[in-house]
Parts: C-alpha cells; structure tokens; sequence
C-alpha cells in the first residue's frame, strides 16, 4: 500500500513537472510594456498546485496512446482555466483571500486590477492553445475540446457553480443536500470531468470509453470538492498552502456543515468507490487513476 501510494505520488510530482514546463512555454514571456500582467499570470499558474487536473488529462489519454505533446496542451489549457477560477475566487468580492498556494494570491501580490485581467486572460489563453494545430490535427477534435471546456467553464459550468456558491452566503434558508450536491458539481465536478473525458477525446476513444472516464471524473470531482470542505474544517492552513477555518464562518453551503464531518466523510469514500467502478472497463495501466480516487478523499493538502 505504502509502496503504491509512493508511485502515484512519484508520478504527479513528474507530472506537475512536465506541466510547469509546457506552461512556460505556452504563456507570454514577462517582457514589453504588458509585463506586469504576464508576470501576473504566470505567478499564478506556474509552480504550485498538486495539477490534479493535468494528471487527469495526461493518465487519460495514456490509455489511448496519445501523443505526450498534444496531452500536455490539454493539460496545461485546463490548469489555466483552473489559476483563473482560483484567482478570481480569491478576489476580495468574492471569498476574499490572501494566501493561495503558500503565498499571497494574485490580487495582494499584484493589485485588484491586474488579477482580474491576469484571470480573463488565462482563460482565454486555454482556448488559444486547444484550437492551436499541435492539440491535434483533426479540427474537429479540437473544435470538441474547446465545446467541452467551454461548456464545463461557464455559465452551465463552474461558473454557474460559483455563482451559486456566492447567493448561498446570504439566502434566506441554507440549501438542502440535493442543492449543494448541484452547486459541487458545476463548480468543481465539471472542471474536473473535462480533463477525465479530454484524453479519450483526443485519442478518438469509443463512446463507452469516453463516457466511462467521464463519469469518473464525475463521481472524482464530487468526492474532491467535499474533501477540500473537511480539510477546510479540519486542516491547517500551513498544510494546506491557503486559509482554513472559513467556510462556516462565511455560510457557504457545504456537505461538512449539512451532514457533519463523518458523515460528509463517508459520503466521499462511497463517491470515490463510484469512481473507481467506473474504471473496470480499464486494464492496470488505469491504476494510477485509480489510486488518484483514493488519494483525492485521503490526501492532506
Ligand atoms: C482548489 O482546487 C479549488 C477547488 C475546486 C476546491 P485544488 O485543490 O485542485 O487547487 P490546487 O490546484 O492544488 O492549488
Ligand atoms: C472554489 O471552491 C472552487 C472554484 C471554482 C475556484 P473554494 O472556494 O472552496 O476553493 P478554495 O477552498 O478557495 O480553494
Ligand atoms: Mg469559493
Ligand atoms: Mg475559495
Ligand atoms: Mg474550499
């Protein structure tokens, strides 16, 4: 068990790796008369986070033999789309923070302004880079990614989600467990699906492959949104390389303060073994992605 976790572990850290270097590349140089907003964006997306969401993209399309290049494009698409919804996230109009990955967040490294164009445009660099040829030389694949990402992103996506979050602060009558399993979804599930489904887009996998690693990321991204809500009940923030302590003074509507702590618990281990289910049509090489369910509700940061 030790040893496997080891390699899963081993894996994310080469992968996080190779995801900061295909970021370089792919993000404007700090340099001209826009440097302030470039050094913005890559302070924000280059060198932090555990890339949950490129590892997803990279372990997918391993399964169909995609090219390492194209992989990482996706990868690296989905992780702007992630700096972005965390740098305005962390906006003082919204949950207002000062610490994201172990150092002050955009706006209180930068200013306000620059944080809110560093995120726009984050964002739309990632559809830049998945409609770029070298995503992959079928338009139509490309023009899938972008459909999806978008779609996962917006307004019946996370941002739907964030929204959501934000009017739950201040409504009348705290939402139910149907109403925040919703919320969850479209702010964190569906930016967690796409880099599931993305590798089996690009691989040109069939239907039931694709909708298996869909459906995976969907029961993952559940399971990981209601984790982050224990640790934020339960973890430090020097562990967690951002404030902890904040959702229940806020009101955000969580599962942790639904259900309670055991409960939201063994709510996110029986939506890890979902997960996991989903990968039986899988041989081992989908053992890294199954170990990532696992990790996902045990990790600690
Ligand atoms: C944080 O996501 C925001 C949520 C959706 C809970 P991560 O925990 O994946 O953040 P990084 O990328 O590792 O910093
Ligand atoms: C944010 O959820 C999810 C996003 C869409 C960015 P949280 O607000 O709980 O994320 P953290 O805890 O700040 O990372
Ligand atoms: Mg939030
Ligand atoms: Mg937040
Ligand atoms: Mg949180």
């Amino acid at each position: 068990m030790e040893l496997v976790t080891t390699g899963l572990a081993e894996a994310m850290a080469a992968a996080a790796r190779e995801v900061d270097d295909a970021l370089d590349r792919l993000l404007p140089a700090e340099e001209g008369d826009e440097a302030r907003l470039f050094a913005a964006m890559r302070y924000s997306t280059i060198g932090g986070g555990k890339r949950l969401r490129g590892f997803l993209v990279l372990e997918g399309a391993r399964q169909f033999n995609v090219s390492r290049e194209a992989a990482l494009r996706v990868a690296c698409a989905v992780e702007m789309v992630h700096a972005y919804s965390l740098i305005h996230d962390d906006l003082p109009a919204m949950d207002d923070d000062d610490l994201r990955r172990g150092k002050p967040t955009c706006h209180r490294a930068f200013d306000e302004a620059t944080a809110i164009l560093a995120g726009d445009a984050l964002q739309t660099q990632a559809f830049w880079v998945l409609a770029g040829e070298d995503t992959h030389p079928d338009p139509a694949v490309r023009v899938e990614l972008v459909r999806l990402l978008a779609r996962a992103a917006g307004a019946r996506g996370m941002v739907a989600g964030q929204a959501l979050d934000m009017a739950a602060e201040t409504a009348a009558t705290p939402l139910g467990e149907a109403q925040v399993g919703r919320l969850q979804l479209l702010k964190t599930g569906k930016l967690i699906e796409f880099p599931a489904e993305a590798g089996a887009v690009l691989g040109k996998a069939a239907p039931a492959l694709r909708h298996a690693l869909a459906a995976y990321g969907r029961e993952l991204g559940a399971a990981f949104q209601i984790a982050d809500d224990l640790l934020d009940a339960t973890a430090s923030a020097e562990d967690m390389g951002k404030a902890t302590g904040k959702d229940a003074g806020a009101g955000k509507a969580t599962l942790v303060s639904l259900l309670g702590v055991e409960r939201a618990r063994l709510q996110a281990e029986r939506l890890v073994a979902q997960a996991q289910r989903h990968l039986d049509p899988f041989d081992d090489r989908a053992d890294l992605l199954r170990q990532l369910a696992t990790f996902v509700v045990e990790r600690r940061t």
